[in-house]
Order: structure tokens, then C-alpha cells, then sequence
């Protein structure tokens, strides 16, 4: 069945214990330090399973003393080793006092408490509370909090933790003496403490009961003008939860810390997020578009965590989707309102295509509630939070906007400080619907990526259309008997003389067959528009049709993927020996030059129609990767369409007007067909060059630099190697700026990306300790750089190898990360599958090797 963990310490969803003991209060007093923080704790305890041990988690600590009920213990009154502090003959309620000592400066896994440069803050979901103090470290165990922050007060003229502030001053010694209290019970991983010295930006929130809230957003010192477009991000988000699902804000004070290191995206800790500083920090001259739509929804994500995760939160780790797969969910939701619906959803349909599918597919594979870990920091998944994502969303197919909304609503108030589990969520949907889900329940329990075959059958003499489904779902790893899912497909039915018709069908049987009467033409049936269910559909739909769906369905994203499907069908014809120019149909690029000519209201829509689909969603399609058959057509098909649509594409790209920057969304789509365009002018060889310079040169904003910068790298290479240096100079001293930089120059699908690595390692701003500077390098190289990555002499296997075993002693959670695109070996040819079992293979053997990389390496390699 599962990878052979057996030499460490899996834990299994079905053994879910209760706790034996709860704690009801906390009193935190931490008197910070660099190198010997002091971590007073008070907790009181009462017991709920007659004569167990307590047993505290703790890991990195060094235990200073342990009362209870005032009483000092002796150390042979508890038993202290490397993971917990246990504790045996406990009253039934009492008071424990633990006080323990850390060292934050030496944390370089950025769990618990560490420094983030000057700043002290706090990172503890899943894990990371028992690296601050002796805890029951589980989410369900929820405590009010009173916390007590200590630090020089020059230093520190900000002591910040969850919920209201209740006083502040500054003692005898110069201390600064700062005290909370969050008055809703929370587990442990909600916990937060920052302490530092920013620049505030601070906002007004009326909710809709007209409660006045603060807002409050901590930025570095200098930065306070790049954190404006967050904190209107976040009123957008408040008022849009308030219309959208009724719910309110509940605190006085909300508040947002920008940090520099930081392992994820943000952290929901309640009253006081921290985020990492790119998903907070942005003006034109060094944000994408990109970047302010990353910033809205994340901002909007862990708002939205108030009600989904912290109000009501997981009985245990197993449950995580509960919270994330719904908070995406909301997070998707909310961006489609304040911009593209269609672009939000291609967006989020190319990343289920490229990594979840891959996911399914390879070693890794867990279902979004999975069965088991080893370490939980490996399942904050693509599965657990998009595909997640994607199971609320056929729920709110399936049961309708308002039903959803009925249910959501039933589940907040049922549970409301709660820790709680798929299942009740899911009885809660259906007490408010009366739909039967347990058909539906199952795509909590089964992993894999179903396919959907699709055929469909006209009967003119009966008006009659018979459309047949079925369902297969391949075995994965972890699973290898599946069953027929509940799928609900959405179609529309496309008939010559332009009418059209929309049905939902809703599977739920292995093979099906549903029948349309009164249907007096044959239509073009579109199928699973919107990408109604995260399936690969398999439909035998012939080129012209697809051209047809593409230039008329009613769902943008179905146009989308028509031509998605139909550049496929092309690439596995070059891939089977067919010269581009051969199998490119003429209607083809004359639609494409229509489009240029005529683009859609939405110009970000022209420009994804106008897009072949990338490495990663071809790469999925196939059984084994055909790496260099892939590249070869992409690259063959993309400078043919350079060539024969040279003029229209100049002309587009002339024709779209040049404002002063300013991020919304037609601005931004504006600027993504302009790059489009750039990309394959790139291409046509003819006067590019100057073109690009003065793309380059004349851009306002950081989204037109980096479009000039990656329309050259994958078409000029010298003059790359001048926009590129001159880049590197120009913004040397802006970290996140630099960041853009490493990512370029690791993707420069060149063999001279080894030497750009090495010279970006002795950048002064690159550090080993820092998760955005190795990401940006190594990611970009090993996700976007396929032509240096897949090397047929193991060159890029072994780089990522060497930084996964480096970084495996600083920070495993990263290196987990990262080691991803070497994991799924199995999917390619034997010389490159042998180079990369290899690479796994020497890290498997490190001694000492973190559970975090141990459990991807170890089910890869079984
Ligand atoms: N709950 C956070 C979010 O979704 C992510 C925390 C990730 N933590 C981790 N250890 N992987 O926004
Ligand atoms: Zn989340």
C-alpha cells in the first residue's frame, strides 16, 4: 500500500484519540532575547480521560523549570526527551506552570519564534507551537490566550500578539512591557508574536452591525507607500465577505506584518497575520500585475480564515482542507468579483492541470484529506488546498449558489469554537439542503485524477440528442482501487444558427447515458464548461469544432481550453513525426489573426486564447514525458505563428494605447496582450531587437520590464544578456526585486544558467536562509526551465540535488518544497529516470536526513 515509513513515526487519520487533558487559559510571558528568550507558561488544565499521563510536545527547548499548582517539581517528577515532557500523577484541574528558554537568532527552520533580520515573529501552524513552549501542540485543543511581551524598548517600539491590547508601558530597566488578550479560544498554531521596529499604515473598518474596527499594517522602515494597495485589498475583502456570506469581523483590531523570512505565503493567526513581504509590498515600478492580483487574494485568504479555520477550526491535521480547500474556495470567489471571473478560473484550472494532476500522478499522491503523514508540513498540498478548492466548488454546482450559501452558513453556526471535520462540514451542507452527499463524500477519501470519457448521439427522427459519460479514475499510489465519483458537467449545446443551451448533468455512476429531448439540430456540445469537476476529459471532438467551441461558446474559459485541447492534438502530431507547417490549419491562423485584429472585450481573454498551453500541462498528458518532443514543437509551432501573423501582431501590439501605469483590470489585461504580442514579435527575428529595447526602456512599470525581459530570454539571447545586466544593476538593492532577477536568470533556457546561478549565489542580497532567495533561484530553475532542468547529462538533477541536501540542515521545510519536480523519475525516459533516481538515491543515504525530505524521498524510491 503506502511508501514504507516504517522506520519513523507515521500517524494514521484513524487514530484520532481526543485529547486526554484540555487546557482552558494560557498565560504567555516571553522575555525576548536573541540568543536566550525566557517563555513563562501558565495553563490551566483539567483532565478528560481518567488516569493518563500528560504529555506535552516540545522539541528545541531548553526546559528552565515545571510547577504544578505552584509546586516546583523535581526532575524525577517528570520525563523530559527530544519531542515531549510527561508528566504522571496530575489532579484532575490544576495549574501548570513550564517556563523554558529558546534561541530565536538560531532557528533557521523559521518555525516557532526566530528572527526575521531585526524582527521577532512567530510561524506555528502546523507544528510550530512546541518549538516556543511544552503544549498540547494539536489543533484541537482550543485556550483563551493572555500574553506578555518583554523587550528593550528602544529596540522594540512594537510588541505585537493576537487579539486586544490591555497595556503597555515601560518598566525600570528600560523594558518595554506589552500585554494581550485574545478573548476566543484558539489552538496553538493561531498563536502569534511579533516585535520590531515599521513603519505602520493604519485604516478605519465600519462592519456592517457598524462595529469600528482598526486596521493596522506593519511594514520594514521606508516601505509604507508600497503597503497602500494591501490595506485596501483587506477593506475589499471585509466588506466583500460581508455581502457575499454575511459574515463580520470580530475583533477591535486587525492587523498585518510584512516579514522578509517566511516559509509560506501568509499565516491567518488570529488579529494579527504575518505575511511574507512579497504578498504585502507593491507600487508600479516593482510589482507585476501579477503580483497585485497574489496580493489581493492572499490578503483576502487569510481574512477569510477568520470565519473558515479560526472561528471554527480542524479536530486534527488530517482535516486541513476543511479550512484551506474552503478559504481558497472564498479566496477565488472574492478575486473573480473584484476582476475576471474567466481569467481568475483559467488561472486556477492551470494549476490544477499542471501540478495537482501531477501530484495525483506521481509518489506523493493523497486524497484531500489524507490518510497518512509523517510529517505535516508535507501536505500543505496543491491536492489539499486547490483540489480542495475544487470539491467546494462542485458543491456550490451541485447544490446551488444559495443552497451553498445555506449550508456554509448552518456549518459557522452549528460549530462556531469548534475543532471539526470534513464530515461535519459535510452533514451541515446536507441538513441545509436535503441533498443526499454521500456519493460526494467520497472525493474526501479518494485520491487520483478521474478521467471522463465523453461520446454524445443524435436521432433526428426523434429530436433526440443521447449524451454517454463515463467515469474512470486510474489507480495512484496510495490507492489502487477507486470508485465512480459524484461529477457534476456542466454543458452547452452550441447549435449553426447561434442559439444555445445550458444544462448541468450530474453524474454518479461508473457509466451513464442522459438524454436531451427536443432538440431539432445537431448542436456542438460543449463539455464541462467552466471546468465544472477536476477531471481529463477525454472527448473525441474534431479540429473544426474545436475551433468552432473556441470562437462561440458563452464560457470564456471553455473557448480557452477548446483551443488548449486543440494545440495538444497538435503538439502529439509533431511529437509523432508531423512537420509543424503540415499539420497547422489555415482556419487556424486566420482565427488567431481575427483576434488580433478584432480582440475580445476582455483583452486578457484574446491573449489567452491567443496562448499555446506550457511545458507542464502538455507534459501531464503523456505517460512518459516526451521532454525534448514537447519543447521542439512548442518552440517550432510558436515561431511558425511569429512568422505568418508578423503583421497582425504588430499591428496589435501598436494599436493598444500606452498609459500612465495603473494596476486594474483592464489595465492589466492591456498590458498581458501587449506582452503576448512582444512574445512571438520576439520570435520573428525581425527588428526584435530594438523592439524589445524599447519595450524595456520605455516601461513604467515592473509588469512591461519584465515582459521585455522574458521575451528576450526566450528569443534574443544578447540582448537578454543586456536588459538582464542592466536590470541586476538597477535594482541591486530591492530584495524582492532581485528575487524577479534570480528567477530570470535561472530560467534562461541556455546552458550558460549554470554560470548565471553561481554569480547570483555571491549576490549580496542572496542568503541560504532566506526561503524567497532560494525559490526564486531554484524554483524558477526546476519548474521553469525545463530545456537546463532535464539535461541529458544529470547537470540540473544534481544542482537541485546539491541545494536540497544544503538546505535540508537549514530549513527542511524548503528543501521538501523544492525537491518536488525530481520525484515523479517514474514519468520519464530510462536515461533521464536513472539520473534522477540516482540524485534521490544520494539523498536518501544522508545521515541525519529531516523527515520533511525522508518522506518524499523514501515513497518516491519505494
Ligand atoms: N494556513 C496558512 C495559509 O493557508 C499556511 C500555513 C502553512 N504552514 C505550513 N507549515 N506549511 O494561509
Ligand atoms: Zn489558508
Amino acid at each position: 500500500m503506502t511508501a514504507n515509513t516504517n522506520t519513523r513515526n507515521v500517524k494514521s487519520r484513524h487514530d484520532y484519540q481526543p485529547p486526554a487533558f484540555i487546557i482552558s487559559t494560557v498565560k504567555l510571558c516571553f522575555e525576548l532575547d536573541n540568543t536566550a528568550t525566557k517563555v513563562t507558561s501558565v495553563m490551566q488544565l483539567q483532565r478528560r480521560q481518567a488516569g493518563a499521563p500528560l504529555k506535552l510536545d516540545g522539541q528545541h527547548l531548553q526546559l528552565l523549570s515545571v510547577a504544578v499548582n505552584g509546586k516546583q517539581l523535581s526532575e524525577h517528577e517528570y520525563r523530559l526527551d527530544d519531542e515531549s515532557l510527561t508528566l504522571d500523577t496530575l489532579p484532575d484541574s490544576f495549574e501548570l506552570t513550564v517556563v523554558t528558554q529558546l534561541s530565536p537568532q538560531t532557528n533557521t527552520a523559521l518555525e516557532g519564534l526566530y528572527l526575521a533580520g531585526q524582527t521577532f515573529c512567530t510561524q506555528c501552524e502546523a507544528e510550530g507551537f512546541r518549538r516556543i513552549s511544552y503544549f498540547l501542540d494539536r489543533p484541537d485543543v482550543l485556550a483563551e490566550y493572555f500574553v506578555t511581551i518583554i523587550a528593550p524598548a528602544e529596540q522594540y517600539p512594537f510588541l505585537l500578539s493576537n487579539g486586544n491590547k490591555l497595556s503597555e508601558h515601560i518598566d525600570s530597566a528600560g523594558n518595554r512591557v506589552v500585554q494581550w488578550h485574545d478573548p476566543f479560544a484558539k489552538p496553538c498554531y493561531l498563536f502569534a508574536l511579533v516585535a520590531g521596529d515599521f513603519d505602520r499604515l493604519t485604516e478605519r473598518f465600519v462592519t456592517q452591525s457598524g462595529r469600528d474596527v482598526s486596521l493596522e499594517l506593519y511594514v520594514d522602515k521606508g516601505a509604507a507607500a508600497k503597503g497602500e494597495f494591501a490595506l485596501q485589498a483587506l477593506k475589499r475583502a471585509m466588506r466583500w465577505d460581508e455581502q457575499r456570506f454575511n459574515l463580520e469581523y470580530d475583533l477591535d483590531i486587525y492587523m498585518v506584518v510584512a516579514v522578509d523570512f517566511f516559509n509560506m505565503g501568509a499565516m491567518e493567526n488570529k488579529g494579527l497575520n504575518i505575511f511574507n513581504s512579497k504578498y504585502v509590498l507593491a507600487d508600479a515600478g516593482t510589482a507585476t500585475d501579477k503580483d497585485y492580483f497574489n496580493i489581493e487574494s492572499i490578503i483576502g485568504h487569510e481574512y477569510f480564515h477568520n470565519w473558515t479555520g479560526n472561528r471554527v477550526t480542524c479536530r486534527d491535521w488530517f482535516q486541513l482542507s476543511l479550512k484551506e480547500g474552503l478559504t481558497v474556495f472564498r479566496d477565488q470567489e472574492f478575486s473573480a468579483d473584484m476582476g475576471s471571473p474567466t481569467l481568475c478560473r483559467i488561472d486556477a484550472v492551470k494549476l490544477i492541470r499542471t501540478a495537482q494532476f501531477a501530484e495525483d500522478a506521481g509518489p506523493m499522491a493523497h486524497p484531500i484529506r489524507p490518510e497518512q503523514v509523517l510529517e505535516m508540513n508535507n501536505f500543505y498540498t496543491v491536492t489539499v488546498y486547490d483540489k480542495g478548492a475544487e470539491v467546494i466548488r462542485m458543491l456550490q454546482t451541485l447544490l446551488g449558489r444559495n443552497g451553498f450559501a445555506a449550508g456554509l452558513a448552518l456549518y459557522l453556526q452549528r460549530h462556531d469554537g469548534q475543532a471539526v471535520t470534513c464530515d461535519d462540514f459535510l452533514q451541515a451542507m446536507q441538513d441545509a439542503t436535503a441533498k443526499d452527499l454521500s456519493r460526494f463524500a467520497l472525493w474526501y477519501s479518494q485520491s487520483g485524477t478521474p478521467e471522463l470519457a465523453v461520446s454524445q448521439h443524435y436521432d433526428a427522427p426523434s429530436a433526440q440528442l443521447t449524451l454517454n459519460l463515463s467515469q474512470h479514475t486510474p489507480a495512484t499510489t496510495d490507492q489502487p482501487i477507486k470508485q465512480a465519483l459524484m461529477l457534476p458537467v456542466q454543458i452547452e449545446l452550441l447549435f449553426a444558427d447561434g442559439t444555445k443551451q445550458q444544462h448541468l448533468l450530474v453524474m454518479q455512476e461508473a457509466s451513464q447515458q442522459f438524454l436531451l429531448p427536443e432538440i431539432h439540430t445537431e448542436p456542438v456540445v460543449v463539455w464541462l464548461e467552466h471546468f465544472s469537476a477536476p477531471v481529463k476529459l477525454k472527448a473525441d471532438i474534431d479540429d473544426r469544432h474545436l475551433l468552432f467551441i473556441a470562437g462561440n461558446a458563452s464560457d470564456g474559459v471553455a473557448r480557452w481550453d477548446a483551443m488548449q485541447q486543440f494545440w495538444s492534438r497538435k503538439v502529439a502530431q509533431a511529437i509523432a513525426g508531423n512537420a509543424v507547417e503540415d499539420v497547422l490549419p489555415e482556419a487556424l491562423v486566420s482565427m488567431m489573426a481575427s483576434w488580433l485584429q478584432q480582440p475580445e472585450p476582455d483583452l486578457a481573454l484574446t491573449a489567452e486564447l491567443l496562448s499555446l498551453p506550457d511545458f507542464d500541462t502538455l507534459a501531464e498528458q503523456y505517460q512518459q514525458v516526451p521532454v525534448d518532443g514537447i519543447l521542439a514543437a512548442l518552440a517550432g509551432f510558436k515561431q511558425l505563428l511569429a512568422m505568418r501573423l508578423r503583421e497582425p501582431l504588430l499591428q496589435c501590439y501598436q494599436r493598444l494605447p500606452l498609459s500612465a501605469y495603473h494596476y486594474d483590470q483592464a489595465a492589466a489585461a492591456q498590458r498581458r496582450l501587449r506582452s503576448l504580442c512582444l512574445h512571438y514579435l520576439a520570435l520573428s527575428a525581425v527588428d526584435a531587437t530594438e523592439l524589445l529595447q524599447q519595450h524595456y526602456q520605455s516601461a513604467d512599470n515592473m509588469t512591461d520590464t519584465m515582459a521585455a525581459l522574458a521575451a528576450s530570454q526566450q528569443a534574443q539571447p544578447a540582448t537578454f544578456n543586456l536588459l538582464i545586466d542592466d536590470f541586476a544593476q538597477r535594482w541591486q538593492h530591492d530584495a524582492l526585486v532581485m528575487d524577479k532577477c534570480f528567477a530570470l536568470v535561472a530560467s534562461d533556457p541556455a546552458e550558460q544558467v549554470f554560470d548565471g546561478i553561481e554569480t547570483m549565489l555571491r549576490h549580496p542580497l542572496f542568503s541560504w536562509h532566506n526561503p524567497n532567495r532560494v525559490r526564486a533561484l531554484y524554483s524558477a530553475f526546476s519548474m521553469r526551465n525545463p530545456q537546463q532542468f532535464h539535461r541529458l547529462d544529470g547537470k540540473g538533477y544534481a544542482a537541485l540535488e546539491q541545494v536540497v541536501g544544503k538546505l535540508d540542515g537549514i530549513n527542511a521545510q524548503v528543501a521538501a518544497r523544492l525537491i518536488t519536480p525530481l520525484l515523479s523519475w517514474r514519468r520519464f525516459d530510462p536515461v533521464r529516470q536513472q539520473l534522477m533516481q540516482a540524485a534521490l538515491q544520494r539523498l536518501a543515504n544522508i545521515p541525519g536526513l529531516s523527515n520533511d525530505v525522508y518522506e518524499k524521498v523514501n515513497r518516491s524510491l519505494t
